[in-house]
């Protein structure tokens, strides 16, 4: 598994990470995610991203993996510890929302906190950041991220005060590829691709009922890439591959509620990222037909 320097932090990650939103919001069972990361673990995995809010995901990953913490860095976000529909900015809220992911996650450090995608207009009060800072100079975190998209993003980028940024990156949402990523390579901002598979949606004959997979499923279906008809794995592997070679990514996090599909999709990437022609295929593919309206999906 090749690994990439996470911009100016001292972490060097695992192209291929792991996403932990599924296995709280589709409550996989303790023992189907303690399979799931275990032999993740064993086979080259050294990236977990998970969230205050995606249900039991953060116990889940503790009791999984607590016990064998210094295999891997571990990701969490704030914001919205009550719920994703109940954020809560104010800095007290959010340094109790560290506290108590550690408590969960069965560690005492964490790598990086990510605030949860707030707005521009709370990234730019700038309190939101201090809570983050004060969390790091506590030793609660080594580092401390924004997670987000669109001018948000782009400002948590020029502010300078994140080591990284986690941003939606994939053949269906190219926006930050253009409007941030540039600057974040120039910057040395660890940039981390949330939804690199654009949920996988050309899986879906019909619309799918799930809102979440409904904009990458309808943006997929006017980009009507040609190699998402491939047979077997052929489609997930040339998205991720299209995701890892976009300059500045540094790991792509793929989400997923099923053991062994972390080893499958670290086989696809066996070839390494997309090579150029193809690359530049896709990209000619998304200016031609990409909506304005198609920006980055939080
Ligand atoms: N605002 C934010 O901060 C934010 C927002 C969204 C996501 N995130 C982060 O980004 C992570 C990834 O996003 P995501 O899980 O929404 O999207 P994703 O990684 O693009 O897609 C995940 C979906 O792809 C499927 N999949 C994985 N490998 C596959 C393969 N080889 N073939 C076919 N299907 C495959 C998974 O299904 P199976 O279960 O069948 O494998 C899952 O349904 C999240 O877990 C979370 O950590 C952050």
């Amino acid at each position: 598994m090749e690994r990439r320097r996470l911009g100016r932090t001292d972490m060097t990650v695992s192209v291929l990470g792991f996403g932990g939103s599924e296995i709280g919001y589709q409550r996989v069972s303790a023992r189907t995610v303690g399979r799931l990361l275990g032999a993740a673990l064993d086979a080259g995995l050294n990236v977990i991203d998970t969230a205050e809010c995606y249900e039991d995901s953060e116990v889940l990953i503790g009791r999984a993996v607590g016990g064998r913490r210094g295999d891997f860095h571990l990701f969490t976000k704030c914001g919205h510890a009550g719920g994703w529909g109940r954020a809560d900015w104010r800095p007290a809220a959010l340094l109790k929302s560290v506290e108590r992911s550690l408590a969960r996650l069965a560690t005492d450090r964490l790598d990086l906190v990510q605030l949860h995608s707030c707005s521009l207009d709370v990234l730019r009060k700038g309190d939101v950041i201090a809570a983050l800072e004060r969390a790091r100079e506590r030793g609660l975190t080594r580092y401390v991220g924004y997670s987000g998209d669109g001018e948000a993003a782009r400002y948590a980028v020029e502010c300078e005060r994140f080591d990284t940024l986690q941003t939606s990156v994939s053949l269906a949402d190219q926006e930050a590829i253009d409007l941030t990523l540039p600057l974040a390579h120039a910057r040395g901002v660890g940039v981390i691709a949330k939804r690199p598979l654009a949920n996988a949606a050309w899986r879906y004959a019909r619309k799918p009922a799930e809102p979440y997979y409904q904009p990458y499923w309808s943006r997929l279906r006017a980009l009507d890439y040609d190699f998402l008809r491939a047979a077997g794995d052929g489609a997930a592997a040339t998205a991720l591959r299209f995701t890892l070679a976009v300059p500045g990514v540094h790991t792509a996090i793929v989400g997923t509620t099923r053991p062994g599909r972390w080893q499958q999709n670290a086989a696809a990437l066996a070839g390494g990222a997309l090579g150029a022609e193809a690359f530049e295929r896709i990209r000619a593919r998304w200016r031609e037909r990409a909506e304005a309206s198609w920006t980055g999906e939080v």
